[in-house]
């Protein structure tokens, strides 16, 4: 929205001067709209985006000050204590609560379409029995574009709509099959009479010779920890989703670029890297010489900090109670790998060198712990999380599809390399 304030820029040795419109939004600091700044003949620099807003959107707000994330106006820790995940991404998707019969009717939709084509089973084949599931999760998803051709013209709403749909069904079951394809055991088919999550936990446990119970305390806990991170404003997979989106690329490339980017351990991959720090640091009398390792900057501290959050990540609060009830309820208060993990975090939190750089736990020092109590192998921590984000990215490329005024994402550069310069033929040099 335009407000009557401006920014002045003089440029030019003080001979010129641009007028940039101030844009408010509903919550959260106003920004300076530059688009006139090319005027200029200079271009803005801010590699990191660390104070620009890449895009217009209503999805989520986050204030990292006071530690605030919304999906659509509702506050994260109304939606993780209230709401389920599915209801969750239907908030996502169109922007409001659903009433009764909308709720019922978007649950059966997405519950009948969680089979996937019979022929990606072959697909999976092609994979080492070792590739990682992430690798197979980037591969096949991308792969569907292949398998779901009749809803890949972007420019049909109606496409777009069951693409989204195709995708939130499905990438529980691909997710459940990188996982059992990696340990050799056969695909579970999906079972439509079970809520999404307790589904996805079927297909992960069951085997075709025994039936899987899923405990209620289990299934909530892994619903909350897909609520926690089912969006998260413009970050760095979602900003790839858009940015790959843009060119007009169809929805699954797209998904698959966004799992690619998460797949990294400063984004997505830092639940699996927290796993991973706890077994190095092995026993509670390594921490001290660990954190000193940190402070000499030889590492990072794997689930603390964040770019936008400089209190605490109001999602790590839900998780780290959460954290404690599963524990609790698996009676697993007493295991050596989270003893460790408290006692990390009560140094963390106490230690100057984190305090001054305001590095809180994040979700993901609380989720990983969360995760790993409940069997899901560590490698299976960032395809959990690409599972829970699907229905983020897929909303934030519907919205930029949707809007006409959409461009495709086109950042220009500082060019710093060499000058012309003449090609020297190969017997000259
Ligand atoms: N351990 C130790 N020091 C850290 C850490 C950390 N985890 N994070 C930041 N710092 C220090 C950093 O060395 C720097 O210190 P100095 O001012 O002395 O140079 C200062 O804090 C600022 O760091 P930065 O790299 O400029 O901060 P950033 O906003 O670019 O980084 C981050 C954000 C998430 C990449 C980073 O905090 C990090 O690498 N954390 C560990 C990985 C992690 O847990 N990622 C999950 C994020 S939550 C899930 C998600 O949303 O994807």
């Amino acid at each position: 929205m335009e407000t009557n304030r401006k920014v002045t820029l003089t440029y030019n040795e003080g001979k010129d001067t641009l007028d940039l419109p101030v844009l408010g939004g509903t919550l959260g600091p106003d920004v300076v709209d530059i688009r006139a700044f090319s005027k200029t003949g200079m271009f803005t620099f801010d590699p990191g985006f660390l104070a620009t807003a890449s895009c217009e959107s209503k999805i989520t707000f986050i204030d990292g000050d006071q530690g605030q994330l919304y999906y659509r106006g509702y506050p994260i820790e109304q939606l993780a204590e209230e709401s389920d995940y599915l209801e969750t991404c239907y908030i996502l998707m169109y922007g409001e609560l659903p009433t009764p019969e909308e709720k019922k009717q978007f649950q059966h939709t997405i519950m009948h379409h969680t089979m996937v084509h019979e022929q990606l089973t072959s697909f999976f084949k092609g994979f080492r029995r070792d590739s990682h599931p992430m690798a197979m999760m980037v591969g096949v998803v991308g792969a569907l574009s292949a398998f779901y051709q009749d809803s890949l013209d972007i420019s049909n709403p109606e496409h777009r709509k069951v693409a989204m749909y195709r995708l939130i069904s499905k990438i529980p079951t691909i997710a459940a099959m990188c996982y059992r394809y990696s340990i050799g055991a056969p695909f579970m088919y999906p079972r439509n009479d079970l809520s999404y999550t307790a589904n996805f936990m079927h297909m992960m446990f069951a085997t075709p010779c025994e039936n899987y119970e899923p405990n209620p305390v289990l299934v909530q806990a892994l619903d909350r920890i897909l609520i926690l991170h089912a969006d998260h404003e413009q970050n760095a997979s979602t900003s790839t989703v858009r940015l790959a989106g843009s060119s007009g690329a169809n929805p699954f490339a797209c998904i698959a670029a966004g799992i690619a980017c998460l797949w990294g351990p400063a984004h997505g991959g830092a639940n699996e890297a927290v796993l991973k720090m706890l077994d190095e640091i092995g026993d509670e009398s390594n921490i001290e010489e660990f954190i000193q390792g940190v402070k000499d900057k030889r590492y990072r501290l794997m689930g603390f900090g964040h770019r936008v959050y400089k209190n605490m990540d109001p999602r790590a609060s839900i998780m780290r109670r959460t954290c404690h009830d599963v524990l609790s309820e698996l009676g697993l208060q007493d295991d050596p790998k989270f003893k460790l993990a408290m006692r990390l975090e009560k140094i963390a939190l106490e230690d100057p060198y984190f305090v001054e750089r305001k590095l809180y736990p994040n979700v993901d020092f609380y989720s990983g712990i969360v995760l790993s109590a409940l069997g899901i192998p560590v490698s299976m921590f960032t395809v959990i999380f690409a599972l829970a984000r699907t229905v983020g990215w897929i909303s934030h490329w519907n919205e930029m599809i949707s809007d006409p005024q959409q461009k495709i994402g086109r950042p220009r550069q500082l060019y710093t390399g060499a000058g012309r310069r003449d090609y020297v033929p190969v017997d000259k040099r």
